[in-house]
């Protein structure tokens, strides 16, 4: 099992992950995304768009809304009075934790006296305008999905969609968590992937049924290894005030007793969330109008976040084996997910003619009109190297213009998982890696 720590060196060494506030020691909870970090989270977001729409029934719109947000979305939601944690505090040393996160009732720190739990409301407040009163105030969002139901009539008059249909959203989602911990497993600033699908209310568990499936097979289909994956239905014991039914989809993470924890959670919120916004309104026909008949449509919710599906494939990639008695650390990330598609070098950096039929293949890579290929050019250290770089951080395909390109037009394409090496005529290289990679 591939411990945090090493994901962590990696991600800091390779240019992945970085910690917030790195040079002023650090902001506990907060991380800054280096090149690569930026380009797989980009690469996993549009691998969740395109599965959000490409939903087999029904049509999915697209929202972005803002994150600061009114104090009265959060009060309708609920989350001015449910949204918090049990805080205890350390008498000796002020250290807080979260009661349902320790193992005794003593300080894990110092081994002090904790205080009894009380709770800890976890949005971030701010204050909107240059008067900060009770009306100024305003919350950074702890959650994309109420900007999707506050939303919902403005779609609807723009839209006119029939049921069943979604409306989808990424973006970054702030919690005052009391222990942020595991790296980007729990941060205080994080992005999450939110789809909320409305039906009708007597096609609500079959649709519930449908969306966990999905979501399990997309990550399936982007090669995270199925003993790693598996459902936790909750017991109803377990359910949030809003919730009918909710399935987590849980990772191998390594970070608990067992070792699986909630990767996304797939939530049945029935009515709840429409009922607190639009108080008073019903689905009638085909419209969501102020009415006593109808009923309001049901809610089924996949919900997500990039930085901790980006850390489960991470985890799940990173492999150490051996190529000719030599030790590599290599990321067997899905091609579709790895930061950069393919790299290019020249065999030798002091032979003009070589490194300049080498940039012209990495031109003509870098401009590939499909977007699929993102390219990078290396031409530090020897090949051997080159390739043990681009093997830690998970590129596919290696491309290297030697002497003989010079002769028949030919490079050697080298590939990350099996470092088997083969000549290709570049006329051919962008196209069989388009093909590979959509
Ligand atoms: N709208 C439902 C909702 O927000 P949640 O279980 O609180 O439900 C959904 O969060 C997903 O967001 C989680 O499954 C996880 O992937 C991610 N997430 C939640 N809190 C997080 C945190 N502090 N840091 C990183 N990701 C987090």
């Amino acid at each position: 099992m591939t411990s945090l720590d090493t994901i962590i060196s990696l991600a800091k060494r390779r240019g992945f992950i970085f910690p917030g506030s790195d040079i002023y020691g650090g902001l506990a909870g907060t991380w800054d995304y280096g090149p690569l970090g930026v380009l797989l989270k980009e690469n996993i977001k549009r691998e969740w768009w395109r599965a959000a729409r490409q939903l087999p029934e029904g049509k999915t719109f697209s929202l972005d809304s803002s994150i600061i947000s009114s104090a009265k979305v959060w009060q309708s939601s609920g989350h001015t009075d449910h949204f918090t944690d049990p805080l205890v505090e350390c008498k000796k040393c002020k250290r807080r934790f979260r009661a349902d996160h320790i193992e005794s009732d003593k300080c894990q720190e110092c081994g002090g006296e904790l205080t009894a739990p009380r709770s800890f409301n976890m949005m971030f407040k701010t204050s909107v305008g240059a008067v900060e009163d009770e009306s100024s105030t305003a919350y950074l969002r702890p959650e994309t999905a109420q900007g999707i139901f506050i939303n919902f009539k403005n779609i609807i008059d723009a839209f006119h969609p029939k049921l069943a249909f979604g409306i989808a959203q990424i973006g970054k989602a702030f919690r005052n968590e009391i222990t942020p911990r595991n790296f980007v497993f729990r941060s205080r600033e994080f992005e999450q992937m939110e789809l909320e699908y409305f039906c009708d209310p007597k096609d609500a568990d079959k649709y519930f049924s449908d969306m966990r499936d999905a979501r399990m097979q997309w990550f399936l289909d982007l090669g995270i290894k199925k003993e790693n994956l598996r459902f936790h239905d909750y017991a109803p014991d377990e359910l949030a005030h809003y919730s009918k039914a909710t399935t987590d989809i849980e990772y191998r993470f390594g970070l608990s007793k067992d070792g699986f924890s909630e990767l996304e959670g797939v939530a049945n919120r029935t009515d709840f969330d429409l009922k607190n916004h639009f108080v008073g309104y019903r689905w009638v026909g085909d419209d969501f109008i102020r009415s006593e008949d109808g009923f309001i449509p049901n809610v089924i919710e996949p919900s997500v976040g990039v930085d901790r599906a980006l850390l489960a494939f991470l985890i799940d990639a990173y492999d150490e084996d051996e190529l000719a008695g030599d030790k590599r650390a290599v990321l067997r990330l899905h091609p579709k997910l790895a930061p950069i598609k393919v790299a290019v070098f020249p065999l030798v950096s002091n032979k003009e003619n070589v490194v300049a039929k080498a940039r012209e293949v990495f031109d003509m890579l870098n401009s590939d009109r499909s977007s699929l290929i993102t390219a990078w050019w290396d031409d530090i250290g020897n090949i051997g190297k080159r390739y043990r770089r681009q093997d830690e951080i998970g590129t596919p395909w290696c491309v290297t213009v030697d002497y003989q390109t010079l002769e028949d037009g030919t490079v050697t394409v080298r590939d990350r998982d099996t470092a088997k090496q083969e000549r290709v005529a570049i006329s051919e290289i962008a196209g069989r890696f388009i093909e590979k990679l959509s």
